[in-house]
């Protein structure tokens, strides 16, 4: 029998999931979750790199694990669980720190623009920090990661230190390969409609939470930033409304055409009304099953034990053969 294909993510519990994690990252996994072996994974030890408050910290990470199953992920098909939890991560991290370059760790851009946006902590973690995603992608031998057009660059290097490592010292991991949506892979933010929407972003405007409620929703579509050619376009001269085209569509399915056809001739105003609406229906249930989960934390701590368990099974059959492959002496 074809082994069925092995799938992996994860994003880090910082903040709150916004509608470009959900667009971007999560919409793909609960469809791959129909037809492959998935692991959706809380990266908390990846959010370390920032500096966080325990207490506070705890309560998000938590929070996160009610966020993906409702979002619609299925803990009986999927492995969910925490990073931290399986400690075969940093194991192999630090064995594919040891093939990796400084010189390769250097051209990435996400470490150069958080080491400008923190300066008073540019820790080393925040260096290897693609070392530690490298194994998490590598330690359960995955074949396709749904992720954003954000994480492209991280992928390449982790394909890279998968093809050195199985060279090295024999074949060993699968080279993964990276899997976005066709529309949707960087939404951006609402007020610079050049940059993509993010977690951390200060202008709380520019940024849609999967838990914002309905009023704060149509509030900040409103005042999304667009621009005075009123015709509604799918076009990079029109950033903004471009933007809420492909939100429009990956939220409804239709696709980008059919949303300008349908808005032909309209203004801006409606447009914004009945995105602000498309967006509103989507979160209703979401937030509905996120209270629900959040009054059951029986439940969490089941989905997340026994997502970590699974885990470590599938990694520790990895680790060994990693170990056998570099020489270390088996436990
Ligand atoms: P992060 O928020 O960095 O933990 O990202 C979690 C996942 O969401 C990753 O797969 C990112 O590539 C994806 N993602 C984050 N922001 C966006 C965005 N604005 N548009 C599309 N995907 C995104
Ligand atoms: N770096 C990713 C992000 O910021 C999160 C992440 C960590 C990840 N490890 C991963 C994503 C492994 C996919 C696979 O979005």
């Amino acid at each position: 029998m074809k082994r069925k294909k092995v799938v992996f993510s994860g994003a880090q519990p910082t903040g709150s999931l916004t509608l470009g994690n959900y667009i971007g990252a999560l919409q793909n996994w609960k469809f791959l979750e129909k037809e492959h072996n998935c692991l959706y994974c809380i990266v908390d030890l990846h959010s370390l790199t920032v500096r966080q408050d325990p207490e506070e910290f705890r309560k998000i990470s938590l929070s996160f694990l009610a966020q993906y199953l409702a979002s619609g992920l299925d803990p009986e098909k999927n492995i969910i669980f925490f990073q931290s939890h399986v400690p075969q991560h940093t194991e192999l991290s630090w064995i594919l720190g040891c093939n990796t370059y400084v010189g390769e760790l250097n051209r990435m851009t996400q470490f150069k623009d958080k080491s400008e946006r923190n300066r008073d902590n540019v820790n080393s973690g925040l260096f290897t920090y693609p070392v530690l995603m490298a194994a998490d992608i590598l330690l359960y031998k995955t074949d396709l990661v749904p992720v954003g057009e954000d994480q492209k660059q991280h992928l390449e290097l982790t394909r890279d230190i998968a093809a050195r490592f199985n060279n090295l010292y024999g074949e060993t991991f699968p080279i993964p390969e990276i899997y976005t949506p066709k529309i949707g892979a960087k939404i951006m933010s609402l007020q610079e409609p050049t940059k993509k929407m993010s977690k951390s972003d200060e202008n709380l405007n520019s940024t849609i939470l999967l838990m914002d409620s309905e009023d704060i929703v149509v509030k900040k579509i409103k005042r999304a930033v667009t621009d005075s050619e009123n015709v509604i376009a799918y076009r990079d001269e029109q950033p903004g409304i471009k933007n809420l085209i492909t939100i429009y569509s990956c939220l409804t399915g239709l696709s980008a055409e059919e949303v300008v056809s349908k808005y032909e001739g309209k203004g801006y105003g409606m447009f914004k009304t009945d995105t602000a609406e498309v967006v509103i229906e989507f979160l209703r249930p979401f937030r509905k099953n996120y209270e629900d989960y959040m009054r059951n934390p029986d439940f969490i701590e089941k989905v997340y034990k026994t997502g970590a368990q699974r885990a470590y099974e599938l990694a520790e059959d990895t680790m060994i053969l990693v170990r056998e492959r570099m020489g270390l002496i088996q436990k």
